[in-house]
């Protein structure tokens, strides 16, 4: 009777060996984050303003810029994109998406607005250390971005929430052109932004000398490595800014 117990569980322990060599080393978070990009086909981004429409009595337009809609979209999805040395990419629902898309998405879900995304009509580079490189000598250039995506009538909106990343210290030069190109007269215009641990440095200030006749406030600013708080962080923000009255 020992004898047969013993010769049982030999042979389960010896199935279960088996079965773990099967499957093969441990999974990582790389690979499920490369089978996603994997998935993912070339996606267009919308040049258009997403309508959402809930019940909140301001009407609310949230533009934001984010790296990744800006960028070959075919080279990011794919599996050679190494997305691990990129600050900027989140796979949420299987979807590949931007720090500044996800607050903005957010805030729109929580207060009903419409989303914008702000194109520059060039499409930066998908390598992420040659982009930061490049972009770095296009910002002491003071290069400016034209853009492929424009807003059109905004006169349905009395609040704009702006959501840009921070770009050596500074705002990106699509978000400039934004601002250039818009007029944001008499609307509250809030500034949201992401970073790797800068703050607002001087960009709320250079938002209100571009946009001298709207109410511009500094909002909240969230860390490249907090985002998984994103929705805390909106969703207090919304409160001390009483965004919902
Ligand atoms: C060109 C470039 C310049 C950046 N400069 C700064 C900086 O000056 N300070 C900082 O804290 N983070 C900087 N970052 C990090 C981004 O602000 C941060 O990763 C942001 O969350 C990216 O947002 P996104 O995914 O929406 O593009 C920079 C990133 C890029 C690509």
């Amino acid at each position: 009777m020992i004898k047969r117990a013993s010769v049982l569980v030999g042979t389960l322990v010896l199935t279960l060996l088996l079965s773990a060599c099967a499957r093969g080393p441990a999974r990582t978070d790389n690979d499920t984050h490369r089978e996603t990009l994997a998935q993912n086909e070339k996606k267009p981004v919308s040049t258009a303003v997403v309508h959402n429409g809930q019940g909140n009595p301001r009407r609310v337009l949230i533009a934001y810029f984010t790296y990744p809609d800006n960028t070959d979209a075919q080279a990011i999805h794919s599996k050679e994109y190494d997305v691990m040395t990129s600050a900027s990419l989140n796979v949420k629902d299987g979807e590949i998406i931007g720090n500044d898309a996800m607050i903005a998405n957010e805030i729109a879900r929580e207060t009903g607005g419409d989303v914008f995304s702000i194109l520059a009509e060039k499409p930066y580079s998908a390598d992420y250390d040659a982009m930061i490189r490049d972009e770095k000598a296009a910002a002491a250039r003071d290069e400016q971005r034209e853009l492929k995506s424009h807003v059109g009538d905004l006169s349905r909106y009395d609040t704009v929430v702006l959501v840009y990343p921070i770009w050596w210290d500074a705002l990106p030069a699509p978000v400039t052109s934004f601002l250039t190109e818009n007029d944001l007269s008499g609307k509250a215009l809030y500034a949201v932004a992401s970073s790797g641990d800068s703050d607002f440095v001087d960009t709320v200030e250079d938002i209100a000398e571009l946009e001298p006749d709207a109410d511009v406030y500094e909002g909240f600013i969230l860390r490249h490595d907090e985002m998984g708080e994103t929705s805390d962080a909106v969703r207090q923000w919304l409160k001390t800014a009483n965004f919902m009255k």
